[in-house]
């Protein structure tokens, strides 16, 4: 972390926030999906139809971890190991994902909840529609609710754009810290694009600095007003 960087964060009680400019992407509450508890939830996302993707899936992949945890990490959709494992993640982009947390001393399960913006797998991994990621939101919407968690980690455009609310780079929006509903988020690249693009391993790395770094800031802010 730089000098200039620390001065901000403590001159803004935290760090520099970019707020997106438009609400985030909505979609109507179906079925009462913001009052659910963990059971509805689940039962809700295995049982949906809201979309055609549940006609091709083999099963949703809801998220896993801690439910109770710090630290959130939100990718696009599930590929084929997660359609086949119910799991979010469990594939090559699953294990440099693994690498990733490892590197600044998290592990899969332990305070960290991994979701996708959306459940079920869109086939031949492309991305997911506008309209299936808006049919499947109100779900990571109640799972970031019972969660509360102190910092949202998104993987790659899909989700940064979908919980920022506007169209942006991944360039344009890493090395920030951005808010969402008060939440600060930290924009990185997807591990599945890091596979393919080993040179910006470097600065998925700063990326994952500034996340310790602001999750230090964080608990070091909690612990001073108690
Ligand atoms: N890519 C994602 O975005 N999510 C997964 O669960 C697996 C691959």
């Amino acid at each position: 972390m730089t000098g200039r960087r620390e001065l901000f964060l403590q001159e803004m009680g935290l760090g520099p926030v970019w707020r997106a400019r438009s609400a985030p992407v909505d979609a109507s509450d179906m079925g009462g999906v913001g009052a659910m508890d963990w059971a509805g939830l689940k039962a809700a996302v295995a049982g949906c139809a809201a979309c055609e993707l549940h006609r091709t899936r083999t099963q949703t992949v809801f998220g896993v971890g801690d439910e109770n945890a710090d630290w959130l990490f939100i990718g696009e959709a599930p590929g084929a190991d997660e359609d086949a494992q119910g799991e979010p993640f469990v594939g090559q982009a699953g294990k440099l994902l693994d690498n990733m947390l490892k590197s600044i001393g998290l592990k899969r399960g332990e305070n960290v909840y991994i979701a996708n913006v959306v459940k079920s797998r869109p086939p031949g991994n492309r991305n997911p529609l506008p309209g299936e990621i808006a049919a499947c939101l109100p779900y990571l919407r109640r799972q970031i609710e019972l969660i509360q968690p102190k910092l949202i980690i998104t993987l790659g455009k899909v989700a940064s754009e979908t919980l920022l609310g506007r169209e942006a780079t991944i360039a344009s929006l890493r090395g920030k810290l951005h808010t969402y509903q008060g939440i600060p988020l930290i924009v990185t690249y997807h591990p599945a694009y890091l596979l393919r693009t080993l040179q910006d391993k470097a600065r998925a790395w700063e990326d994952l600095c500034l996340a310790k770094q602001t999750m230090q800031d964080l608990c070091s802010k909690d612990s001073a007003t108690l």
